[in-house]
């Protein structure tokens, strides 16, 4: 670096100006294009081997007593002009960005936005179709007691009904009362007991949520698969009411040409309880093999609340209230349903396998979005 030191051939006014006038342009040459403003600082400003630095100590060393103010002076301006052209270049955002690592002509990183997993979105348009009928959501512990999963739904103790869902117990908990024994709920009606406890009617709730049985998994059963949940109470409700309230629910969920129809059924915690079909989606109803050529598909049970459960919620209700009546069969009636959401969900996207929903394959997933 020491070899491209000017050299100063006078110390008299006009030669020191034309020295400075051509390192004044050289400064303003490399500015103007200024690629790195980090060397540009050091090969000017330096503190050892800055062009500023050596240039005044050649140039100072040698100088007479009267030259060394009018050196100084021309330095200094030199030295501000170098300031300033370092400070406009670090005011440029290309500048700024090279300094932080990022090449800003380069195309952005684009990152794709998550989507919500088919079951979820099942699940919320479900609830949708029941938000918009005045209905709210209600949640409950998936770690159930035998109380509100069995006993207040009408299922007895030992009782034959509670051999259609195959339950996974806890361990450990032999010692206690049966009701109070916890169980992995088998279905979400036990959150119909928990609401209506906690609340009189008119009562409008949908209960979407995780449930557990001891299945043998297969195409259409996991272990662990979810429920949507219905219960409606209030005065003059009816089978009607339950029947119009499901019909208008399939056709937001498949179409306003799905029909439903009602079977006769057994559930312990309603009476009457029912099956409701829905005509078949893939072939309209003329039959095909996804309803084995029946022309319907069974979705869901359903209905009306057993005066059995409305006891159970009062006996409850009667230890915070002994005068209470709320439940009074005589002057209340409700409906209630539930319907599994990879049943639905298997239906609407044509999935052949539930477990494929739990996969977490991305190339499944990615068809969602
Ligand atoms: N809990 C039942 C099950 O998991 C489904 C069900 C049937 C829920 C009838 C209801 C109902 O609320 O009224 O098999």
């Amino acid at each position: 670096m020491n070899d491209d030191i000017p050299q100063l051939s006078d110390y008299n006014e006009s030669s020191l100006d034309a020295a400075f006038a051509t390192l004044g342009e050289e400064v303003r040459g490399e500015s103007a294009s200024l690629q790195d403003v980090e060397a540009f600082r050091l090969r000017w400003l330096g503190r050892k081997q800055g062009r500023l630095k050596l240039i005044s100590d050649a140039w100072l060393k040698s100088a007479p007593a009267e030259a060394r103010k009018p050196l100084g002076m021309r330095f200094n301006q030199l030295k501000q002009q170098i300031e300033t052209a370092l400070a406009e270049a670090e005011a440029a955002p290309a500048a700024r960005a090279v300094k932080a690592g990022i090449d800003i002509t380069l195309p952005g990183a684009v990152r794709a936005p998550g989507i919500e997993h088919p079951l979820l979105k099942t699940m919320n348009q479900i609830v949708a179709v029941f938000h918009h009928l005045g209905y709210s959501t209600a949640l409950g512990p998936q770690v159930e007691s035998d109380f509100y999963n069995f006993e207040a739904l009408n299922f007895p103790p030992n009782h034959p009904a509670r051999d259609t869902q195959d339950t996974l117990v806890l361990a450990g908990q032999q010692a206690k009362p049966s009701r109070d024994r916890l169980l992995m709920r088998t279905h979400t009606s036990p959150v119909q007991i928990r609401s209506m406890i906690a609340q009189a009617p008119p009562i409008r709730i949908v209960v979407p949520g995780n449930v557990y049985r001891n299945e043998a998994e297969d195409a259409t059963h996991l272990a662990r698969f979810q429920q949507v949940e219905g219960l409606c109470v209030d005065t003059n409700i009816t089978f009607s009411d339950l029947k119009g309230t499901l019909d208008h629910a399939m056709k937001e969920l498949f179409g306003s040409s799905v029909k439903t129809r009602f079977f006769p059924s057994f559930f312990p915690f309603t009476e009457p309880s029912a099956d409701m079909q829905i005509s078949c989606i893939f072939c309209g109803g003329k039959g095909c093999r996804k309803c084995k050529e029946s022309g319907w598909i069974e979705l869901l049970g359903c209905g009306m609340v057993d005066p059995a459960v409305f006891a159970s919620v009062t006996e409850a209700r009667r230890k915070l209230n002994p005068a209470d009546d709320a439940y009074n069969p005589a002057r209340i009636s409700g409906f209630a349903f539930g319907m599994g959401v990879e049943r639905i969900a298997m239906m609407r996207y044509g999935v052949a396998s539930v477990a494929t929903f739990y996969s977490n394959d991305l190339r499944f997933l990615e068809q969602f979005a």
